[in-house]
């Protein structure tokens, strides 16, 4: 799959796709009615079938995100409803980016709240990950609003540099706030950036120790294609802190399934060959009905290839991103990535096609 997506055609469909959407939007917010499409219909090479269901589909989406607001302002459950929409028994990944963004802040108010048991449940990660030895680099893959993330770097600080610390989330939202977060609380120089757990924009083995705290919990389905990710980025440890539902009691599993959550990490690491050295419940969860287990997976030497001081690479080529400032950009596809607010939007549908970028700017 990964070779299929490598190719600049591909680059040059995205962009496409992307400018049809824009076009779809931007008419309906001024004629709030359909619209004729055939032109654009032509240029693509797409069906005038496919053009009105875009159109069907937007309109409905609008809705969905109108009901989304109104379910949260009352409290509701939104992944749940969105799931039911999709009438799956797992969340796909829209639904995930949405459920999380809308409820931006929400963590970081509930851990000024009550710190304590969040210490006492991350104490617990600090020292697994301590057990590991000494490493230069570490990354939470789906960071949130960084507030595991900032306790674990606080307790690592002596062995670790800032500079050589990363972490991601699908949720631009979430990612501000982590952001704003961490400089609250004197942690800075790290690299946060925008992007999704099955499509890492880095480089293979390019961390040392990554490691994530209940981020592919609601990802149920997807555990395969997740962990072969995040194991390649890995250089020696891939360390998952996620809810597991072949040890929860039956309360638990039944909570699980509810919230489409994933099962049998460490059963599917094995099966893909992965040496994991360790798989076990941790004594203590904020949650009883969620409770983590922590699993262990060494990266055989085998695997390791040397990898450059620049860790990053476009998602949809894999060529190298280059950091230049107000954008991400790659030189190779000519494809840009925004930077909002200090972070690098770096998913493959964030991406914008600028041929003239590195002529114009770069010189
Ligand atoms: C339960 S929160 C945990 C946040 C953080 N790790 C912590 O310990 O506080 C799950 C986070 O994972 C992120 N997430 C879930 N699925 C993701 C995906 N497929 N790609 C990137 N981030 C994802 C969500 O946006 C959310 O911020």
């Amino acid at each position: 799959m990964a070779s299929a997506r490598t190719t600049p055609l591909h680059s040059l469909l995205v962009f496409i796709y992307r400018d049809i959407y824009t076009c779809f939007l931007k008419e309906l917010r001024r004629h709030r009615q359909p619209i004729d499409c055939s032109k654009i219909a032509r240029v693509a090479g797409i069906t005038v079938d496919i053009i009105i269901y875009l159109e069907v589909w937007i309109l409905f989406k609008s809705k969905v995100l109108d009901e989304v607001k109104r379910i949260y302002s009352q409290g509701g459950n939104i992944i749940k409803h969105l799931r039911e929409i999709e009438q799956s028994q797992h969340n796909s990944t829209e639904s995930i980016l949405i459920s999380y963004d809308f409820q931006a802040g929400s963590y970081v108010k509930a851990y000024k709240k009550n710190s304590k048991i969040y210490h006492r449940m991350i104490d617990q990660f600090v020292a697994e990950l301590k057990a590991l030895g000494g490493f230069r680099s570490i990354m939470e893959a789906g960071i949130g609003e960084g507030t595991t993330f900032r306790y674990i770097i606080h307790n690592l600080s002596t062995t670790i540099s800032h500079a050589n610390c990363y972490g991601f989330d699908i949720s631009w939202s979430r990612l501000k706030v982590a952001k704003d977060f961490l400089q609250a609380n004197s942690i800075v120089g790290q690299h946060l950036f925008v992007a999704e757990l099955s499509s890492i924009p880095l480089k293979d083995n390019s961390i040392d120790i990554v490691y994530t705290s209940h981020s592919i919990e609601p990802n149920g389905g997807k555990e395969r294609p997740i962990l072969e990710e995040l194991y390649r980025v890995t250089k020696n440890y891939l360390v998952l802190f996620e809810p597991d539902y072949e040890l929860a009691d039956d309360a638990g599993k039944k909570r699980m399934e509810e919230h489409g959550y994933v099962k049998d990490l460490a059963g599917v690491a094995k099966s893909l060959g992965y040496n994991v050295i360790k798989h076990k419940l941790l004594g203590y969860s904020v949650n009883p009905l969620n409770p983590t287990s922590v699993i262990v997976i060494n990266k055989q030497k085998s695997d390791i290839s040397v990898s450059d001081d620049n860790p990053f690479r476009c998602p949809i080529t894999k060529t190298d991103l280059i950091n230049c400032g107000e954008i991400f950009f790659s030189p190779q596809a000519y494809l840009m990535y925004p930077v909002i607010q200090g972070l690098p939007c770096l998913l493959d549908s964030q991406a914008i096609l600028g041929c003239r970028y590195d002529i114009h700017v770069l010189g």
